[in-house]
């Protein structure tokens, strides 16, 4: 698999919290936590997985952007050769392959949002996807949430569309086929953020 090394993961992560700091440094650690747990206990190798966690948002590196910083992500690590990686800053927003259903401003020019589309179009998510769509929704910056709550708190924030239920369903699915996966209740792994 073409990823970096958990120690170089890190030092992108604190050389783009440098760039420009927030809390969603916090909040990749927090998913890659979640990601490794539920690795664990399901057959998938848990280092990875937390190095994607790790990487997920690293497009944020250049600025405070929306969309943008999934593109910005994807270009980065494949500049560095990274492509398994790469691929997870572009799916974890798309639990439903439909750009459209982005929470949030489309920030991107026209050809790059042909570009993500194109890509998902192209692609069958993985393992390693769906469990970063996951635990995406469950990482809070401040611990882990129950996903129900992390909906409503995107939705408060960011507002919803024409996708939001299709896309909330996609979720409650994913956490289905992980607590299946790991044979419990994922949510059992973790100190819930009341
Ligand atoms: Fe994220």
């Amino acid at each position: 698999m073409k990823i970096p090394t958990k120690r170089i993961a890190l030092e992108y992560l604190e050389d783009a919290y440098k760039n420009n700091p927030g809390n969603w440094k916090q909040h990749s650690l927090m998913v890659a936590e979640c990601a490794k747990s539920i690795a664990e206990l399901c057959g998938l190798d848990s280092e990875v997985a937390y190095i994607m966690g790790i990487l997920h948002d690293i497009g944020r590196r250049e600025g405070v952007t929306e969309m943008r910083h999934i593109y910005d992500g994807y270009k980065f690590l494949q500049s560095k050769g990274y492509t398994d990686v790469a691929r997870i800053c572009l799916t974890h927003s798309f639990p439903v392959k439909i750009l459209k259903s982005y929470s949030g401003k489309i920030d991107c020019t026209d050809a790059e949002i042909k570009f993500i589309d194109n890509y998902l179009e192209s692609i069958c998510y993985n393992e390693y996807d769906k469990l970063i769509q996951l635990c995406d929704a469950i990482g809070a910056y401040d611990g882990v949430c129950c996903i129900e709550k992390r909906l409503i708190d995107v939705a408060i924030r960011n507002g919803v569309n024409e996708y939001s239920i299709e896309k909330w369903k996609s979720f409650l699915k994913l956490k289905n086929y992980f607590d299946k996966k790991c044979y419990t209740n994922i949510y059992s792994l973790f100190k819930i953020k009341l």
